[in-house]
């Protein structure tokens, strides 16, 4: 007898996950190495360990564990707010008359609102354990620095978050939030750094960008005894940390015998999206009985790496002070438009999934925010949670697919990624329903300029 699916399944905590998982460890085709920017050559453990902290330089370089033991220390902080709800969306079902079975996995119970805190508590955790005293950061939308702040406080570390500063502008009460956690906020580009007074002096009006405030953290970090610098997207170990999402959403499923067909996610710098999908993207690269199943990758078509951006080794910040990655990129230069809600304004990807993309594992589409707000607003409705504007381009996907499936009568499986709530959101969500919500495509002319600022080495020839 098949079991009735409720509509919120929750793992105990002895069900909770106590491995993340590594996909890299089963990818026949593995990322280009990250290339140390003088020498061009593969980055060492030390080359990194400059900047980033130690074991996550390690997971960064580590490429055949496939399953990473959780250490106790950090399963001790998961558990003060997973293991998460996995929803199945009977209201959106019964609102679209879809014949498909909708499931997502909500990860903003939590205060900082996202699943962020998933890496921000171990990227803490493995400071702490090293003797660090401080950290710094950076922030757009906000969520990543709330949840350093919040991990921050719960290890006992000092914070300095340079926060884009158009959205610190945009949002003072994401930085009351940081502030009461301890965290020390800067909006960026600021006068701190000697980056951002070079920012500043090209351009006194900016209103920031992530690469610009990646810039000022990594400047700062490097100049400050026992600090170094923390990601909250991109980098390989920050979608191992993610890896939580998709194997307690695997765990969930598998005690109720769901196979899913369609796995989709938002994608910024793509570490939900590379979490969400990890194992069983795993199951699929190893070849086990995993159908048909598809994976989408969602992008804001006014950030376009994926669908529109090049494959190719790009810095990570403004001011090229990073090693140098492969990924799908739109120039570290490029700006996205400022009329954009929320946060997915990152230039570049995650090599695993540009990887994955550029071989066919991995499906990719871009959609532009009018769009998204339509489906987050059409979700809420029914599903009575309101969504951040980044988790709504997941919701776009799905309803649309969950539409496919009406007219042609196919009952999928379609689980996507809810990353987040968007109570600090609600400016945005005011222009939506203001109606002063205004879309922007780069044009060819505008990516081209981007595109400019990939360096120019051999690698990329
Ligand atoms: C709620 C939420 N979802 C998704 C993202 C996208 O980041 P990533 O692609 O690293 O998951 C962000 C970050 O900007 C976010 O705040």
């Amino acid at each position: 007898m098949t079991k009735k699916i409720p509509t919120r399944i929750y793992l105990s905590e002895d069900e909770m996950p106590q491995y993340w998982y590594n996909l890299r460890a089963v990818m026949e085709h593995k990322p280009d190495p990250i290339l140390h920017p003088g020498t061009l050559k593969p980055a060492s453990a030390a080359d990194m360990e400059g900047i980033f902290c130690k074991e996550p330089v390690r997971q960064e370089l580590d490429e055949s564990t496939k399953l990473v033991p959780i250490p106790q220390g950090i399963q001790d902080f998961y558990r003060a707010y997973r293991p998460s709800a996995l929803i199945r969306a009977y209201y959106l079902e019964k609102e679209l008359d879809t014949p498909a079975e909708i499931y997502y996995k909500f990860e903003g119970t939590n205060t900082s609102g996202s699943h962020k805190l998933n890496s921000a508590g171990p990227q803490a955790y493995y400071a702490k354990e090293e003797g660090l005293t401080s950290l710094t950061t950076e922030t757009g939308a906000g969520q990543w620095g709330t949840a350093m702040a919040m991990a921050c406080a719960f290890y006992g570390l000092d914070l300095t978050v340079y926060m884009v500063k158009v959205s610190s502008e945009q949002k003072p009460y994401r930085k009351a939030v940081m502030e009461t956690y301890g965290a020390k906020v800067i909006p960026s580009p600021s006068d701190t750094t000697e980056s951002g007074r070079k920012i500043l002096e090209t351009d006194p009006h900016t209103g920031g960008s992530l690469g610009c405030a990646i810039s000022e953290a990594v400047e700062t970090a490097v100049k400050t005894d026992k600090c170094r610098y923390v990601l909250g997207s991109v980098l390989n170990h920050v979608l191992l940390h993610q890896s939580i999402i998709g194997m307690e959403t695997k765990a969930a499923m598998d005690k109720y015998g769901i196979k899913p067909d369609l796995i989709i996610g938002c994608a910024g710098g793509g570490s939900n999206l590379g979490g969400l999908i990890a194992p069983f993207m795993g199951e699929k690269l190893a070849g086990g009985k995993t159908g048909n199943l598809r994976f989408i990758a969602v992008e804001p078509a006014s950030c376009p790496s994926f669908t529109r951006g090049r494959y190719a080794y790009d810095f990570g910040d403004t001011a090229k002070t990073t090693p140098l990655i492969r990924m799908q990129t739109l120039g570290n230069g490029f700006i996205p438009s400022s009329n954009h809600a929320g946060g997915l304004r990152y230039h570049g990807m995650n090599p695993i999934l540009s990887r994955l993309y550029r071989d066919g594992y991995l499906e990719a589409r871009s959609e532009v925010q009018t769009d998204v707000f339509d489906a987050a607003v059409r979700f809420m409705k029914v599903e009575g949670i309101l969504p951040a504007p980044e988790s709504s381009h997941a919701i776009k996907a799905a309803i649309d697919e969950a539409l496919e499936c009406k007219k042609t009568g196919e009952k999928k499986v379609i689980l996507f990624g809810l990353t987040g709530t968007g109570y600090f959101d609600l400016s945005a969500y005011m222009a939506y329903n203001a109606k002063t919500m205004t879309d922007h495509i780069p044009s060819d002319e505008e990516l081209a300029r981007g595109f400019e600022s990939i360096p120019d080495i051999p690698q990329n020839k």
